[in-house]
């Protein structure tokens, strides 16, 4: 028995030195290891063996099959290792790479990531509403009266349901106001919707930026305050900045701010960038009558809200003279951020 155990342990031996790739190696190791295998076969003989002799033939069939394993770990490694070089033969490894093309940030995720940032620091936290909106928060509970231009089909889009496309992020300040209790600090970003004829300075699809405050004693000097920081903070501290009287059906007092844009090639003019005012009492009253709580007691609270293109802004802060560029995605305006 033991010579045969030797002669296995031989002939597997030279078998897997001769092995000249991996399935040749396996073929080699179910022959001896397998199933039905030559050395589990004399294996299974242990149980024939008398007493005296079954500690060394154990031993001899132990040390056959180590030595069988080992030998097959290592010519299984050497063949991966021929395997690997011929992979890498004919490649020139000292060659340069190609270079790799960084993809980047679009201006306008630069700029809304810029303003959130500002705005936060400040206080500011996030908010949102659906795109698809209806009537009421859209238009009605601010304060918008059901003949206002603004709700026109000529400019607004509307669905067949009676929903709308959001015409401003304002109506995510009444989503807001439903949902929580003053305190209010919140910004919005996102898209709105109108039906302008497209031009240089004007999208049917857009970015905003909504803002709310609301406490109790919140005034003009707060919302001037803030976003005049706001500004110079976006465009530096030379940035001109101008507020001018307008109206909006839900601020009174209500402005317009303008920018100075400085187009490359062309003479420096204001641009309007934003709309603001303090929020206008009617708002609060549509509120309470919605909360029934008291919580926006019209005699209670005071606040500010802003709302501004985030379009505009990145039109201001790169100098970039029509804002379709925005939205073309041609890679020779696109790369210029990267
Ligand atoms: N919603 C206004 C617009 O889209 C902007 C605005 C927001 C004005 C908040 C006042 C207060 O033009």
């Amino acid at each position: 028995m033991k010579d045969q155990i030797e002669a296995i342990q031989n002939e597997a031996l030279s078998r897997i030195a001769q092995a000249a790739d991996t399935r040749a190696l396996d073929d080699a190791r179910v022959v001896v290891l397998g199933k039905k295998g030559t050395l589990t076969e004399i294996s299974s003989g242990m149980r024939d063996i008398p007493k005296e002799e079954k500690a060394s033939i154990g031993a001899l069939l132990n040390s056959a099959r180590t030595a069988i394993t080992e030998a097959l770990e290592a010519k299984q490694l050497a063949l991966q290792d021929i395997a690997d070089k011929q992979a890498l033969e004919g490649i020139d490894s000292t060659l340069p790479s190609r270079a790799l093309h960084h993809g980047s940030l679009h201006p306008l995720t630069l700029i809304r990531h810029q303003a959130i940032n500002i705005l936060r620091r400040m206080g500011f936290a996030l908010a949102e509403g659906p795109e698809i909106e209806d009537e009421f928060h859209c238009f009605d509970a601010l304060n918008t009266p059901a003949d206002h231009p603004a709700r026109n089909e000529k400019d607004t889009f509307y669905f067949d349901s009676g929903k709308l496309l959001r015409t401003h992020t304002s109506s995510v300040q009444v989503r807001s106001m439903e949902s929580q209790a003053p305190p209010v600090r919140i910004i919005a970003p996102g898209s709105a919707y109108r039906r302008d004829e497209i031009d240089a300075t004007h999208l049917s699809v857009f970015n905003q930026l909504e803002g709310l405050y609301i406490d109790t004693d919140v005034s003009l000097g707060d919302l001037k305050g803030t976003l005049e920081y706001f500004f110079q903070e976006m465009f530096g501290s030379g940035t001109e900045v101008r507020f001018r009287p307008h109206f909006f059906p839900f601020t009174e007092p209500s402005f317009e701010i303008d920018v100075k844009l400085h187009a490359k090639g062309q003479a420096p003019r204001w641009i309007e960038v934003a709309g603001c005012g303090m929020v206008d009492p009617a708002v609060f009253a549509a509120i309470s009558a919605s909360r029934k709580d008291g919580a926006y007691d019209p005699e209670k609270v005071t606040g500010f809200a802003f709302g501004m293109g985030l379009d505009r802004l990145a039109m201001i802060r790169w100098g970039i003279k029509d804002i379709r560029l925005l939205i073309e995605n041609d890679a020779r305006f696109l790369k210029q951020f990267a």
